[in-house]
């Protein structure tokens, strides 16, 4: 292949260099356009644009392949577990036993919450989105490690951050949840692993234990590893611009939990069980929300069904529609919208309109099954969301400084007004 591709406009032609990754992604670096042509592209969504180079995760939507450094996602989903993959994500390789057990022991000896915590939790009106809370959550953490807020500081102790910030996200997500329903906020509990514990931190009450089900905390762990990482996404992306302005970890990655926030990313897992509850709630009339969702003149789109990326099928959706599949059947869990959402999924798979579109199930559409199935709130979904997708924002916000990358800032077409002179507002 040439090094080389060229482009030609108005009768004047530009060479550009070819970029091959690892996988034969063939891209073309138009970085000296500008400066060669004064011609920049344009690219609305970024649909066919990379932002950067990067060895953490790869996606080929054609094929449905994921891979995080390399392994493929269905050996990480049934033989690791989230801390593994946490490791693996931010440090590049798979840990040795005695550094597993290293990363592990640090993690649990900074979940401890400042007190001073709780006060700024009671400012929170009752009825707080967990989403606000978390994300504000994670930027308080500016504020109680000072010295994260410069990461170029030679006493910045980055490391340090990245283990406080895992540490401190089981524990702030549990007390976003328990603030909303108005309970205790628990405590975390080192004699247990990191799923376990968070998972105490939710449920229990000082009435009643929590009980650990193996089947509910197996689930969560896959949840949890199948969202680590999606490479350049958008609360990813938007980890990586912010950070890439030199602001700190924790303000980064609370940037990524509120770009999660939306329904068309992080929130579509929240969106499926409100759109199922809707179809119950008019009569459970399945054929009429497909057509709604093929209706050009209707904004209803069928949530958990379509991707960016993926135009064949989402291998983690395959995964967790076999986990959805146990849960449902383990804790015999019989609810319309679950029955309505078999019945989604039947009628879409082979209707012609999703067909030709390459509309499948997408993973918020089994991830909101299963979390609907083990009791956890709507809510909460795209908080549990930021728990699984943390190690990525933190492992592509270390990799963009490392790479040494320039602040982001994109380049527009502007197609306002030319100039015209100011009028006077009484001559308006
Ligand atoms: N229901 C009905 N029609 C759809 C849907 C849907 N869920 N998704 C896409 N389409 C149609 C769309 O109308 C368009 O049709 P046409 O070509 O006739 O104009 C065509 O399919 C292509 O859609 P698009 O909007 O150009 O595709 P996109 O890549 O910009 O959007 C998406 C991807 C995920 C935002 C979109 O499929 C969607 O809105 N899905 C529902 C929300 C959802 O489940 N989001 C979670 C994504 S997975 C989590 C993550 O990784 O962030």
């Amino acid at each position: 292949m040439s090094n080389f591709a060229e482009l030609s406009v108005n009768g004047k032609t530009y060479k550009l260099p070819i970029i091959v990754g690892t996988e034969d992604e063939v891209a073309i670096d138009i970085s000296s356009l500008r400066e060669q042509s004064g011609i920049i592209t344009l690219d609305i969504g970024y649909k066919n644009t990379g932002a950067t180079k990067s060895a953490i995760t790869f996606l080929d939507g054609e094929k449905g392949i994921l891979r995080y450094r390399g392994y493929p996602i269905e050996q990480l989903a049934e033989k690791s577990t989230f801390l593994e993959v946490a490791y693996l994500l931010i440090y590049g390789e798979l840990p040795k036993q005695h550094e597993l057990e290293k990363f592990k022991g640090e993690i649990k000896e900074h979940q401890l919450m400042h007190e001073d915590k709780k006060k700024i939790m009671d400012g929170f009106p009752s009825k707080s989105h967990p989403m606000g809370v978390l994300s504000s959550l994670v930027t308080t953490l500016t504020t109680f490690f000072p010295e994260s807020l410069d990461p170029n500081r030679p006493d910045a102790k980055v490391d340090l951050t990245i283990k406080r910030l895992l540490a401190k996200m089981p524990p702030m997500v549990a007390w976003s949840y328990t603030k909303e329903r108005g309970l205790p906020s628990n405590y975390p509990d080192n004699s247990l692993d990191y799923v376990s514990n968070f998972l105490k931190m939710m449920f229990a009450l000082p009435t009643k234990a929590y009980e650990e089900d193996p089947i509910v905390t197996d689930a969560m762990e896959k949840i949890f590893v199948l969202h680590a990482d999606h490479e350049q996404n958008c609360s990813t992306s938007t980890v990586r611009i912010v950070g890439s302005s030199q602001a700190s970890l924790y303000a980064s990655v609370a940037a990524g939990v509120n770009a999660l926030w939306g329904p068309l990313h992080g929130g579509a897992n929240q969106a499926v069980i409100e759109m199922l509850d809707n179809i119950v709630k008019d009569g459970g009339n399945t054929e009429k929300y497909i057509e709604k969702a093929k209706d050009k003149n209707d904004p209803f789109r069928l949530m958990g069904f379509g991707h960016r990326v993926y135009k064949n099928f989402d291998p983690r959706a395959k995964i967790l529609k076999k986990q959805a599949d146990i849960i449902l059947n383990k804790l015999g869990v019989a609810a319309p919208e679950l029955e309505v959402a078999k019945k989604l999924e039947e009628v879409a798979l082979r209707d012609e309109y999703f067909v030709e579109r390459k509309l499948y199930p997408n993973v918020d559409f089994y991830s909101g099954i299963i979390m609907k199935a083990i009791g956890i709130p709507t809510e909460m979904f795209p908080v549990m969301f930021s728990i699984g997708r943390l190690p990525g924002w933190i492992a592509q916000w270390k990799e963009m400084r490392e790479n040494k990358e320039p602040i982001g800032r994109p380049r527009q077409v502007y197609i306002g007004e030319k100039v015209r002179d100011y009028v006077e507002i009484s001559k308006r």
